[in-house]
Order: C-alpha cells, then structure tokens, then sequence
C-alpha cells in the first residue's frame, strides 16, 4: 500500500470504529434523553483535549454467534484529557455497541486506563452505561470486573475516583462506582441496583419499576450511594468540573490554591444564631458566611441531610466542611449521617484536604430503629475516622454539644487540633431539661409543685453548664471567640497548620467499625 492508501485506510476504519453502534443504536440512545459515550467526554474534558487509546481493540469471544460480530471499540471509550487545564483519565460506556455490556477487552481497556491514573497521578472518572456483565463472555466478563474492583481497591485514596451513573449501572457492575470516591447520578437516566425489578418479582413477587428501585433519586436521597444529583447531562458535567477544582490531583501533592477572596455575605449573630437555642437556623448560613465568596459545594445534599458536608475554600485553599444541621432532626447524629461522615473524613484526611468542622449537635438520635440499625457500629465510624485523620482539623462549636456528640464532632480528645467556641456553646452531658429530670428526680417528684421545681432545676443546670465557659476552663477549648472572629481564627489555624506531623503507631492497618 503506498503511503496515501494507509492514511485512507486509516481514517476509514477509525471512522467505522468511531460510530458506535451505528445510526439505529444512537437514535435510540438519543431518544431515551441520553448522550452517546463521545458526546459524553466531548462535554465534560475541556475542548479538544481528549487523547483517545485502544480503539481497535477487538473482543476474542467465539460463542454465542460472537465470533463474526464487530464491537466497536468493544464497548468502551478510553483515553486522558483535561478539565480545566487539570490531568484526568477517563472511560466511558457505549450503551450502543451491545449494551454497553462488559467483556474481557471491554475491562481490559478500563483497567489499563485505570493503571495509567494510578502511575501517573491523576484522577479517573468513570462514565458506566451498562447492561452489566457480557453473557456471552461468560466467567471472563466477571474475571473483568474483579479486575477493576482490585484496581478501585488500589486506586483508593492514591487518586479521586468519580463514577457517572448514565444509564443502567446492573448486577455486580454496581460494585465499582461504590468503590470510588464520589458517585454522579441524573435524574430518570441513572438506574443502579444489585437485582433488577423482574428478579424481585420472582423472588419477593413484589412489583417495583426499575425507577423506584434504583433510580437517580433512590440512590441520592435514601440509599446514599449517589454524591451528587442532577436534572441532566450537562448540569452533571458541570458538577465533576467544579468538584475537580476543589481536589489534587493525586495524593501524592496538595490542591492547588486559587486566588483569595472574601466572603460574599456579612454575617451577624443575631441575624444567623436565634436567641431561643431550640429554634433551628440553616447551618449553611454560617459555612457561606466564613468561606471565600461564600461559595459551599455540598456533596450528599439530598442524603442524611441532618448532617452537612462539602467543599469550600479559605484565603484561596480547599477545604473540606461538615456541620451539623440544625433544620433537620436537630442535627442529631443517626446511622446514615455517621457513615456519610465517616467517609468523608477519610477523603479528605486522604487527599490532605484539612478538616472544619461546624458543631450544634443534641447527641446521637435514639430510638430502636437507630439501635437495632446498629447505631453504635455506624456512630463509631465517626470517631474513628476523625481519631485517625491527621490533617489539619479545625473545630466550631456554634450552639449544643451535647454528650456522644461533642466528643465526636471533632473535640479536642479525638485530636481536634483548634477547638473554637463562640460565647452561644452549650457543652454539656445532655442538653438542661434531659440532665435536670435525671440528676434531681427525686426533689422534682416530692416537690409541692413538681413543674415549678423542674423549671427550677433546668435553669439551675442551664447556668452551670449551659455554656462554653467550664469546658474553657479546662483547657477543652482553645478560645471562646466572637462569631465575626471565626472566618480569621480558623484562617490562621490553617496558616500555622502547614506542616503538621503526626506519626500514627506503626500498623499494617487499623479495623475500621465498618
Ligand atoms: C450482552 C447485552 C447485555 C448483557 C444488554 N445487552 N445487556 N448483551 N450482555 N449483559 C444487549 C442487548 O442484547 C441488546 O442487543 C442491546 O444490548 C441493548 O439492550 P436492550 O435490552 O435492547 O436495551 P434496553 O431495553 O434499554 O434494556 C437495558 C437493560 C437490559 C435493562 C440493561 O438490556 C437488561 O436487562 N440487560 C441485562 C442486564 C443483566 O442482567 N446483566 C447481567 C447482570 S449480572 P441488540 O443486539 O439486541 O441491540 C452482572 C454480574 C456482574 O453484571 C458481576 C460482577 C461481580
């Protein structure tokens, strides 16, 4: 072939590679409301940026009438490119070539571009849009996803791992993105679970559509397996952008700072704390109110919201927030708001991300639901994980810190390494009415008017404890500071916490309450 025929070769089979599954495949793609793979990582990297690897890889199945069929790229788009100038390794699934099902040189590609993030430092990001497992391949579709479990196993806390639920993600395939680090769902295009809607019926004979047993929602709000949920495509892109900004690219340096910038919002506590300590305020005031630009991207929003986490930035450097959330259940801890964390903790203690976080907390939420969920398995996830974490970590106390709860969020004895109050701190055993009812039952009950007396005791209590002053006084907190101080305080913790050693007793690695 002279030279000018290669060439013509080679666009003509790059081209035939390049078109999926064909016209009647991407139409029905298109119809479903959903982007083809290429369109997918067209929107996502920055323009022009995407490097593409492996697209004449060719499955090797011969069974099942496999042997004369051609997948384009088998299935799956590989490659690097860049997010806003940033290094990222990405894969995405072509629904239109067989599903996007998963064979032998399907996982291979994922794997190897999952080598090639781990090697060279930079986060991957995983577009699934599957119907799982090739049945044709057989035990070779599942020898690939333990092959890419291993790798999640090994990329963990070495690189960020981002999955991108858009479309089916079925069976076992579910198993990486739960993995990763940060799970993107869309609404009605986004379907996760273990057993789909017919193997529920047959096993339970309970009717279930595929939405109502794992769609985007589902997996975001109740399941808690989804990070992030968005009303489309683009809007999802978006958020894998933004969140991309907050992170390094590896664990092997620290997120790059960003120009400083002052918070929007002016804030006064009169305006964000209300004066009757019952009365709920949005916990995301006060985290606008301290952060550069305001700006706060939350991560779980929809998931346990009575607990709140999420990235900002102060004088130009991420941080990672968690708060108690005051609107919702008081802010208690329960077994959904530990583990989310619990996990988040260890995201950022692995990325060198340090730690702030908000406190107004009544303690662990009770009930028998809560213990027989194993309450106190999934509550000691959060003091293990801030026990461990040896970032940066910089404590608030805004309001109540109360009993289980003010050890846990971070207080001094888990290794807190600033614990600030603000002259509102209720740090006590449990909150006045609880303590007084307990401590001076026996006076309560003989008293002529039993209520009067309890109102009594309660303000009897309310003044001893009631307030951030005894555990000041035992050195338990490291300043009681003025609200508008906060933003400044924890500033200059962080400038003064740059180069915090800590060596953690040697092990090959400690037993998480999982
Ligand atoms: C091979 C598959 C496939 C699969 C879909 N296809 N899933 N081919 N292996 N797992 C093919 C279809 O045959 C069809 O090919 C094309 O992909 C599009 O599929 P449709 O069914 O037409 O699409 P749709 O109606 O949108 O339904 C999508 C779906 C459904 C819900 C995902 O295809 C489905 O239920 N697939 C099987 C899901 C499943 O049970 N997977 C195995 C899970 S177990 P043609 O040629 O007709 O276009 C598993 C184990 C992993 O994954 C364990 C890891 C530990």
């Amino acid at each position: 072939m002279t030279f000018m025929q290669r060439l013509v070769d080679f666009f003509t089979r790059k081209s035939a590679v390049s078109k999926g599954g064909g016209d009647k495949a991407i139409s029905k793609q298109k119809a479903g409301g959903k982007m083809t793979a290429r369109e997918r990582i067209a929107a996502l990297l920055d323009e022009g940026s995407f490097h593409e690897y492996d697209l004449f890889v060719e499955h090797n199945c011969q069974d099942f009438g496999m042997g004369d069929k051609e997948l384009a790229a088998d299935g799956v788009i590989t490659g690097s490119g860049t997010v806003s100038g940033r290094p990222v390794c990405i894969y995405a699934q072509d629904f239109t070539v067989a599903g996007g099902s998963l064979g032998l040189m399907h996982a291979r590609k994922i794997t190897k571009i999952m080598d090639h993030a781990i090697k060279m430092g930079m986060p991957i990001i995983g577009i699934n849009d599957s119907g799982g497992a090739r049945i044709q391949e057989g035990v070779n579709s599942l020898a690939g996803y333990g092959e890419i479990f291993y790798r999640n196993t090994l990329a963990s806390g070495v690189v960020p791992q981002i999955s991108v639920i858009l479309g089916p993600c079925a069976g076992g395939a579910v198993y990486s993105p739960a993995l990763t680090d940060f799970v993107f769902v869309v609404d009605q295009i986004s379907k996760m679970f273990i057993t789909g809607p017919e193997v529920v019926k047959t096993v339970l004979g309970e009717e279930i559509s595929m939405e109502e047993l794992g769609g985007a929602r589902v997996q975001a709000e109740i399941a808690g397996n989804a990070h992030f949920f968005a009303n489309s495509e683009p809007e999802c892109f978006r958020q894998i952008r933004k969140l991309i900004s907050y992170l390094p690219d590896s664990n092997r340096q620290k997120a790059a700072g960003v120009e400083q910038k002052k918070p929007k919002q002016i804030y006064k506590l009169e305006n964000l704390i209300p004066k009757d300590s019952k009365v709920p305020f949005d916990l995301r005031d006060i985290v606008r109110a301290l952060v550069d630009d305001s700006d706060f991207f939350e991560v779980q929003e929809l998931f346990a919201p009575n607990a709140v986490i999420g990235f900002s930035r102060i004088n130009g450097e991420t941080v990672g927030i968690i708060g108690n959330q005051p609107l919702v259940l008081a802010g208690v801890l329960d077994i959904d708001a530990s583990d989310k964390i619990a996990r988040f903790v260890r995201f950022c203690d692995s990325f060198y991300i340090p730690i702030v976080t908000l406190v107004d907390i009544p303690g662990y939420l009770p009930g028998s639901d809560q213990e027989h969920g194993g309450v106190i398995r999934h509550g000691a996830k959060v003091l293990y994980a801030y026990s461990e974490a040896t970032v940066p970590k910089i404590t608030v106390i805004l309001r109540k810190a109360y009993g289980g709860g003010y050890i846990a969020m971070c207080s001094l004895h888990l290794r807190g390494d600033f614990v600030f109050a603000w002259p509102t701190a209720e740090i006590a055993v449990m909150g006045p009415e609880g303590a007084a009812n307990i401590i001076f039952r026996s006076e309560i009950m003989s008293a002529d008017n039993p209520e009067e007396m309890r109102k009594i005791k309660v303000k009897e209590y309310t003044d001893k404890f009631a307030n951030p002053y005894v555990a000041a006084s035992s050195g338990y907190v490291d300043a009681v500071i003025a609200p508008e101080e906060t933003r400044d305080y924890i500033a200059h913790a962080l400038q003064i916490s740059r180069n915090k050693e800590v060596t953690l007793p040697s092990r090959k690695h400690g037993i998480p309450p999982v």
